[in-house]
C-alpha cells in the first residue's frame, strides 16, 4: 500500500525506532528474520491462523492482524496446522465469551501435540479484568494476551511472544491514540471495511462496548479519504465505513466534519461504486444525512438502524435517548424520502424490568416500520454495566416466551418485505462461490440482500445484473441477465 514503509530499508539490527508506525515495521522485520530461521530449521515458513468473533470492527482489526502476519512471513493455515493461532474476541454477549472458552479447550489439545504452538488472544474480552484472571488461572497455556487499545503494537508483541518463553501480556485501560498506516490483508479484494472512528461514548446501560473499546475517537477525514483512495487503487469498489455511532463522527476533530459531509467526500473518489456504513444511532440521525443518502448514486439502499426496544419506558432505562414515537417518526421520514430503502435493526429482549406489554410495543414498531430484517438478541448481563446492577432481571422462561413471540413477527414481516423484489432485476456484487453448492455464486444487492445464481468464479468481484426469480424468505435465487436473455 501507498504509505507502507519499505521493510528492506529498515535496519533491524539497530535500536528499534520510538515513532509509530515505524517501530512496528521494525518488528515486522524482526519477525521476518525469525521466520527465516524457522524455515531453515523446519524446511517451511511458519503458519498462522486468525479467528474473528464479533462485529465488523473486529473483522477489520483482524485484517490488520493478518496484514502483520503476512508481512512477517507467515503463511495462512487451518488451526490444526498452524504454528501461531490468534483469537480476536468479542464480549458483547456472554455466548460470545463461552464460544472462546470452548475453543480454547480444543487448542489445548493442539498444544499438547505441538509444544511450539503459540496461542494468542486479543480483542474486547481482554479488556475485562475478570476474563484475564480466568485465563491466567484456568488457561495457563496461552502465550500472548493484548487488548483493543494497543492492537497497533501487534508486530512488537508477536516478536516478543515468538522469542520468549512464558506469558506475554500487554493490556491498556484506554488510549487517545490513533495509529495509521499499518499493513492490512483484506479478506476480499473488491470490498473492504474502513474505520472512521473508534470507541463509543453512548453508554447504553446494557452495553459493554464503551468499557472495552474506550472513548470515542474520530480519524481525520484526510486519513480516511486517503485510505479509501488507496483501497480503490487496489481494486476495491465497495466500502463500509465503520464506527459504533457513525452519526457522531467528526465532533472532536481539528477540522470538524459531519458524517454526512464525510460521505459526500467519499462519494467523490473514483473507483468506489458502493458505500455502506455501520452503525448509525437513531438519536442523532440528521436530516442532512437522509438528504445525502437520498441524492447519492453510490450510498447503498440499506440502513441498519438499531431499535433495541419499542417501549419508551425500556428505552429510557436503556439510556438510548429516543422514544418509540421518535423512532417511528424518524423511520417514517426516511421512508418518505427514500422509499426503496431497506431498513434493518437490532432488538434486545429481556432487559431488566421488561414486561410482556413492553414487548408488545416492540412488536408494534416491527409491524409499523416493516423491517427488512431484524437481529433479535436475548439480553445478556454484562458485569460492570448499569443494567447488570438492576434488581428487576427477568426470569429466563419469561424472556424466552417474549423472544419467540417477537421472532415470529420479525420473520413474518421480513418475509413480506423481502417478497417485494420478486421478478425484478437487481445489480449484485458477486462475493463468492456459494457455500453449499459450488455451481452457484453468491452476490449482494445494494439493499444488502443476498442472491444465489448459477455462474463461474471468474465473476467474483464483478457487478452483475440478475433476475430475482424465487424468494426464499431472507434471500433470493436468481439468474444472471445474460443467461436468461439467450
Ligand atoms: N453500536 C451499535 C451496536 C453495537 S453491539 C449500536 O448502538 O447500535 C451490536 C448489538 O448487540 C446491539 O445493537 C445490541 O442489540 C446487541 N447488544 C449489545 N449489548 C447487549 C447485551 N448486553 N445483551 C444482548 N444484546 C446486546
Ligand atoms: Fe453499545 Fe450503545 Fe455504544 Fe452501540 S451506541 S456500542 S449499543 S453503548
Ligand atoms: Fe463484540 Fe467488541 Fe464488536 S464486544 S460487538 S467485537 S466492539
Amino acid at each position: 500500500m501507498y504509505n507502507e514503509i519499505d521493510l528492506d530499508k529498515i535496519d533491524i539490527h539497530s535500536e528499534p525506532p520510538t515513532e509509530e508506525p515505524g517501530r512496528q515495521y521494525y518488528f515486522i522485520g524482526k519477525c521476518r528474520e525469525w521466520g527465516e530461521g524457522f524455515r531453515r530449521k523446519n524446511g517451511r515458513f511458519p503458519r498462522a491462523c486468525v479467528t474473528t468473533f464479533g462485529c465488523q470492527m473486529n473483522a477489520r482489526d483482524s485484517e490488520k492482524l493478518s496484514g502483520v502476519l503476512q508481512k512477517s512471513g507467515f503463511e495462512t493455515a487451518q488451526e490444526e496446522a498452524a504454528d501461531f493461532i490468534i483469537y480476536n474476541t468479542c464480549t458483547v454477549r456472554d455466548n460470545a465469551n463461552q464460544k472462546v472458552y470452548g475453543r480454547l479447550g480444543v487448542l489445548h489439545g493442539y498444544k499438547r501435540r505441538n509444544p511450539h504452538l503459540k496461542i494468542a488472544l486479543c480483542g474486547c474480552m481482554m479488556q475485562e479484568p475478570s476474563v484475564i484472571e480466568k485465563i491466567r488461572k484456568s488457561y495457563g497455556f496461552v502465550d500472548l494476551l493484548f487488548g483493543t487499545h494497543n492492537l497497533y503494537k501487534f508486530a512488537e508483541l508477536l516478536y516478543t511472544c515468538l522469542t520468549c518463553e512464558g506469558l506475554v501480556m500487554d493490556i491498556w485501560q484506554d488510549t487517545d491514540k490513533v495509529v495509521e498506516d499499518l499493513p492490512t490483508e483484506q479478506k476480499y479484494r473488491f470490498k473492504s471495511g474502513i474505520n472512521i472512528m473508534y470507541g463509543c461514548n453512548n453508554f447504553c446501560s446494557y452495553c459493554i462496548v464503551p468499557y472495552v473499546r474506550g472513548r470515542e475517537r474520530s480519524r481525520e477525514a484526510a486519513d480516511i479519504l486517503e485510505e479509501v483512495r488507496r483501497l480503490a487503487a487496489d481494486g476495491v469498489t465497495e466500502i463500509m465505513l465503520l464506527g459504533q455511532n457513525v452519526n457522531s463522527y467528526g465532533k472532536n476533530l481539528k477540522h470538524p466534519l459531519s458524517f454526512a459531509g464525510l460521505l459526500q467526500e467519499v462519494e467523490q473518489i473514483p473507483g468506489i461504486r458502493r458505500i455502506r456504513f455501520m452503525t448509525p444511532h437513531p438519536k442523532d440521525l440528521s436530516d442532512e444525512l437522509i438528504g445525502v443518502m437520498r441524492d447519492s448514486e453510490k450510498i447503498c439502499r440499506h440502513l441498519h438502524l438499531p431499535l433495541q426496544s419499542g417501549s419508551s419506558r425500556i428505552l429510557q432505562a436503556m439510556n438510548r435517548r429516543y422514544t418509540k414515537e421518535q423512532y417511528l417518526s424518524l423511520t417514517e421520514k426516511i421512508r418518505r424520502e427514500i422509499p426503496e430503502l431497506s431498513i434493518t435493526t437490532d432488538i434486545i429482549v429481556g432487559f431488566p424490568g421488561e414486561t410482556a406489554q413492553d414487548v408488545e410495543d416492540t412488536i408494534d414498531v416491527v409491524r409499523k416500520v416493516g423491517f427488512d430484517n431484524a437481529f433479535t438478541f436475548i439480553y445478556s448481563k454484562r458485569t460492570g454495566t448499569p443494567a447488570a446492577a438492576m434488581e428487576n432481571q427477568v426470569p429466563a422462561d419469561e424472556v424466552k416466551e417474549n423472544f419467540d413471540r417477537l421472532l415470529h413477527v420479525v420473520q413474518e414481516t421480513a418475509k413480506q418485505r423481502t417478497a417485494r423484489f420478486l421478478g425484478q432485476e437487481a445489480q449484485v456484487l458477486v462475493e463468492d462461490v456459494n457455500e453449499h453448492d459450488s455451481r452457484l455464486l453468491t452476490g449482494r444487492m445494494s439493499c444488502n440482500m443476498l442472491v444465489h445464481f448459477p455462474g463461474g468464479r471468474e465473476l467474483i468481484g464483478q457487478y452483475v445484473t440478475v433476475r430475482l426469480e424465487e424468494c426464499k424468505g431472507f434471500y433470493y435465487m436468481g439468474q444472471e441477465k445474460k443467461a436468461w436473455q439467450n
